[in-house]
């Protein structure tokens, strides 16, 4: 049975306070896209959970999506997801505090932005669920799909599920990236609300999850 949020942190859930030293890539090409962490450039691992991920949206919904990410840095994971013929909208959403992505998001996806398959939206505040931020994150009405990978705290975390998902469209789902112990707040963020709203949490081979009705 659905039950409230319990927004208390839990004391175990912990995200990473420093990081692997980065690596030289071998391939310079695939350096510093999503195709590979930092510290570790021949990863494909977050690339091809990611595009199972969209095959796995493709079967599931039968149909064309419109769908909203929240937290899209240099537009890798967008540049994926808008890959897929059958979404035909995606606005992202970021804080862009720091430009150089955001200008790596708008070089990457020049034409998409110029025939606004691609929307984006920076935020001058975290509130990304409130007007009138919403009509300018969705001017396609309600999403079908909303990827949340952008603050990773737990209380960040639970704030954007719990914000966005009742802005889904009927039959919508909600999911993001970064269910892993690694990211522990995240992860237990997405517990908690999975566990309050009876959802069954789907995982995907680069840590991206969706949250399905029980
Ligand atoms: C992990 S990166 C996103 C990576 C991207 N989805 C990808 O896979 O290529 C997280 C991004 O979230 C943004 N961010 C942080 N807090 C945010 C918030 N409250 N709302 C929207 N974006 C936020 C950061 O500026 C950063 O660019």
């Amino acid at each position: 049975m659905p039950r409230e949020l319990n927004r208390t942190k839990p004391e175990n859930a912990k995200n990473p306070t420093t990081f692997p030293d980065p690596k030289p890539a071998r391939f310079p090409m695939v350096h510093r896209t999503r195709f590979a962490p930092q510290w570790n450039p021949e990863a494909f691992g977050p690339v091809l959970g990611l595009i199972e991920l969209g095959f796995w949206l493709n079967d599931y919904f039968g149909k064309n999506i419109n769908m909203v990410e929240l937290g899209s840095k240099g537009g890798e994971s967008a540049m994926i997801f808008n890959a897929f013929p059958f979404v035909d909208v995606i606005s992202c959403v970021d804080i862009w505090t720091w430009h150089p992505p955001k200008r790596a998001f708008e070089a990457r996806l020049k034409p998409e932005i110029a025939s606004r398959e691609v929307i984006h939206h920076q935020l001058d505040s975290v509130a990304a669920s409130t007007e009138p931020h919403y009509s300018q994150v969705c001017p396609f009405g309600d999403p079908d799909f909303v990827y949340v990978d952008a603050d990773h705290s737990f209380e960040s975390v639970l704030n954007d599920l719990d914000a966005w998902y009742p802005k889904l469209a009927s039959g919508g789902l909600i999911g993001g990236h970064d269910y892993s112990n690694f990211w522990g707040e995240a992860k237990a963020a997405v517990d908690e609300f999975a566990v309050a709203k009876d959802l069954t949490i789907n995982t995907f081979p680069d840590n991206s999850f969706v949250l399905t009705p029980a």
